[in-house]
């Protein structure tokens, strides 16, 4: 089935100890099937509250998003959140976790469902472990099975190799292409980490600070194999980059 989710003109206000605080305003966004579209911002401009939105977790407070013409409301298992910290149950193992979202299916199902998700994050041989046994990445691994198993048709990332060191982060980069290879999945991403935008990215989305706006959305046209160090990289890195240098906050020390 195909994916689409449109999120049409999306406003977002808060009230904060009894003062409006305008946090997203008309965001207007489509996110296509099999697409991988990344958000990127300044801390605070809303990128997560956009994405808690799109989960069900939030409501716009104008606006709509709907997700194959249904509107959102709440949370619901067509959608997946994978946040920067890992949040794995800790008191179940690895393949207990991926098993979760299962209940239903028989028995033989759930094994199968868990075999191949755990062969596809390289985890098989931490079926039976527990989180506090994995490393950052491995958790962020086991995360990530276990938002596939329902099958959602929508994966939403909140930064979710934020936490992890630069050499565990290209590695985990690298395994999210190849498992969206796989699973022809539609993910909404968001970062604050400009390469990893332009390597994972079919179309970056800049937002301005906060109330967050779109500023531009760019098209990455780099293929499937992006080589970190090559000339057109360097050119969106830096299309993205100037972005975040026109909207910064002044400095507090110059
Ligand atoms: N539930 C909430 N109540 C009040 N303010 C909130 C709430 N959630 C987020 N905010 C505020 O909205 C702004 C945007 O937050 P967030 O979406 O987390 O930004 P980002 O993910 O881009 O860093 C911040 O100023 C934050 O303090
Ligand atoms: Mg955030």
């Amino acid at each position: 089935m195909s994916v689409n989710l449109n999120i049409h003109n999306v406003s977002k206000t808060f009230i904060v100890n009894g003062k409006p605080i305008s946090v997203l305003d008309d965001v207007d966004l489509d996110v296509r099937d099999g697409e991988l579209l990344v958000i990127v911002g300044h801390s605070g401009c809303g990128k997560s509250t956009l994405l808690k939105i799109v989960a069900g977790l939030e409501q716009p407070t104008t606006g709509r998003c709907e997700l194959n013409g249904r509107t959102i409301t709440e949370p619901g298992t067509d959608r997946c959140m994978i946040f920067q910290e890992h949040r794995l149950f800790p008191w179940m193992s690895i393949g207990q976790n991926i098993q979760f979202g299962l209940k239903g299916r028989s028995r033989g199902e759930r094994d199968r469902i868990t075999d191949r998700l755990l062969g596809m994050v390289k985890l098989r041989d931490f079926r039976n472990a527990y989180p506090s046994q994995l490393s950052g990445g491995m958790s962020q691994r086991a995360a990530i099975a276990r938002a596939l198993a329902t099958d959602p048709e929508i994966l939403l990332l909140d930064e979710p190799f934020g936490a992890l060191d630069a050499l565990t982060k290209i590695e985990l980069q690298d395994e999210l292409l190849k498992i969206r290879r796989q699973q022809h999945s539609t993910m909404l991403m968001v970062t604050h980490d400009i390469e990893e935008a332009v390597y994972l990215a079919d179309r970056i989305v800049v937002m301005s600070n906060r109330p967050g706006r779109i500023e531009e959305i760019i098209d990455v046209d780099l293929g499937e194999h992006r080589d970190r160090g090559g000339t057109a990289f360097a050119g969106y890195k830096k299309r993205v980059y100037d972005h975040f240098v026109q909207t910064r906050e002044p400095a507090l020390v110059s």
